[in-house]
């Protein structure tokens, strides 16, 4: 009898979906990359869907995880942040949409370091076309932003939800 129940509670739990994980940068991790179109190459090579992780690999106090509005992404603006940490963690994204990471030390984002994520809300490419990056998504995207950042140093596990400007 109790065996039924069991193996009910087992297959509930693996059908919760769960994410992908990616290293930004893969091995080389976020830092001020070697060539400035290096971001942008290394997201085309993945397809984002909603609930996957991005593991942010940076020496704390060398860079940081800073979140962007489009515009102020596109010009390096950096004066005012959606979300701002110092820590190395993790960002999952919680719904579909373009997410504008960069590092706001001085030259850095100039120089590089930064990148646009587009996270789609199904799991299947779409057909063949122009690659999901920000033209498509970041027009229609909805005013709330809401994405999770884990800091890898204390395991804080802060649920943060930005708004477009
Ligand atoms: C950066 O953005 C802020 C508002 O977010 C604005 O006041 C400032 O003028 C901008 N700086 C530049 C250089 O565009
Ligand atoms: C993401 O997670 C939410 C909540 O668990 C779920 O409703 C949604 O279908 C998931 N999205 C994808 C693309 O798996």
């Amino acid at each position: 009898m109790n065996m039924k129940y069991v193996i009910v509670l087992v297959i509930t739990i693996t059908a919760i979906t769960e994410g992908a994980e990616y290293t930004v940068g893969d091995d080389m991790g976020w830092m001020i990359p070697p060539s400035p179109d290096y971001y942008a190459s290394w997201a085309a090579k993945y397809y984002f869907v909603e609930n996957d992780t991005l593991v942010f690999n940076f020496e704390e106090g060398v860079h940081d995880i800073t979140v962007l509005t489009k515009e102020d992404f596109n010009t390096c603006n950096t004066t005012n942040p959606l979300f701002q940490t110092p820590d190395p963690g993790t960002v999952t994204d919680l719904s579909s949409d373009t997410i504008y990471f960069t590092c706001s030390f001085a030259g850095h984002c100039a120089k590089g370091q930064k990148v646009a994520v587009y996270f789609a809300s199904a799991p299947l490419p779409p057909s063949p076309g122009p690659s999901p990056s920000e033209s498509a998504a970041a027009d229609q995207s909805p005013a709330s932003r809401p994405f999770k950042f884990v800091s890898e140093k204390m395991g804080t596990n802060r649920k943060v939800s930005v708004t477009m400007a």
